[in-house]
């Protein structure tokens, strides 16, 4: 099954190397094997523009810095570009994200949910709209935007780099994206906690051995280890997360 995957831009070619690169860029251009297969697709919102020199954005009723991006250019793509263009009954057959502050924030957590449903081949085919400039005019977000998500309290120059953060950490919870299907289920956060520490060849290297327990094969101590490595580097690296 197919799942389409719509990105409303002005830099489509920022995804270019998320999509070459590593098994996030391998599932994304639908060379993983699996019972879904995405396909991203990108509309252009400069193509909708109706002004002489192709501008999306205008200067903000009541004044104010900066420049916001029209509703009726942002209408057109969406309704052109994306619901006519993919041959899609209505809107309520795809699920409108925008990234911005005021969204729900990212984590671990949001992050497998949305991975879990949205990414699932039962939920509707997604379309992210990356802003830029201070922002997009209120009235299209009212009507046409169905779910806000914030990668954190900062401030982006644009959209862009927010949505592949949230393809990138939510398809890593889907079977057979990772090479070992339990990857994501020794990471950090999902208990709450940093990853514990890991180590390779060489076994010595500037002086420093791996630690004696790792290299006895004696699981269940392996395993205790572990544990208490993964609280001891959250002490050290995350005290905001001890409780
Ligand atoms: N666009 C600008 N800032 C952002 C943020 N923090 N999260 C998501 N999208 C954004």
């Amino acid at each position: 099954m197919i799942k389409r995957i719509w990105i409303m831009t002005l830099f489509p070619e920022m995804f270019k190397p998320f999509l070459e690169c590593g098994v996030a860029g391998a599932a994304f251009r639908g060379a993983r094997e699996g019972d879904i297969k995405f396909e991203i697709k990108f509309v252009n919102i400069r193509d909708y523009s109706t002004t002489k020199y192709k501008s999306v954005d205008d200067s903000p009723y009541g004044g104010g810095p900066g420049m916001v991006m029209r509703a009726d250019i942002l209408k057109d793509a969406l309704i052109k570009g994306v619901l006519e263009a993919g041959g899609y009954q209505s809107l309520s057959d795809l699920e409108v994200i925008y990234t911005s502050p005021r969204g729900k924030v990212w984590n671990a957590q949001v992050a497998r949910e949305f991975g879990q449903t949205q990414l699932s081949t039962t939920s509707k085919d997604l379309v992210f709209i990356a802003g830029r400039y201070e922002g997009i005019d209120e009235r299209f977000l009212s009507l046409y935007v169905n779910s806000y998500y914030s990668i954190g309290d900062y401030v982006l120059t644009g959209g862009e780099i927010a949505i592949m953060s949230m393809l990138d950490s939510a398809v890593r919870f889907l079977p057979g994206v990772l090479g070992n299907n339990l990857s994501s289920v020794a990471d950090s956060f999902e208990d709450g906690l940093i990853e514990y520490p890991q180590y390779t060849k060489p076994r010595e290297f500037d002086g420093l051995d791996v630690p004696s327990v790792l290299l006895e094969g004696h699981h269940k101590k392996i395993i205790e280890w572990q544990d208490e490595q993964k609280v001891q580097m959250t002490k050290k690296f995350r005290p905001d997360l001890i409780k």
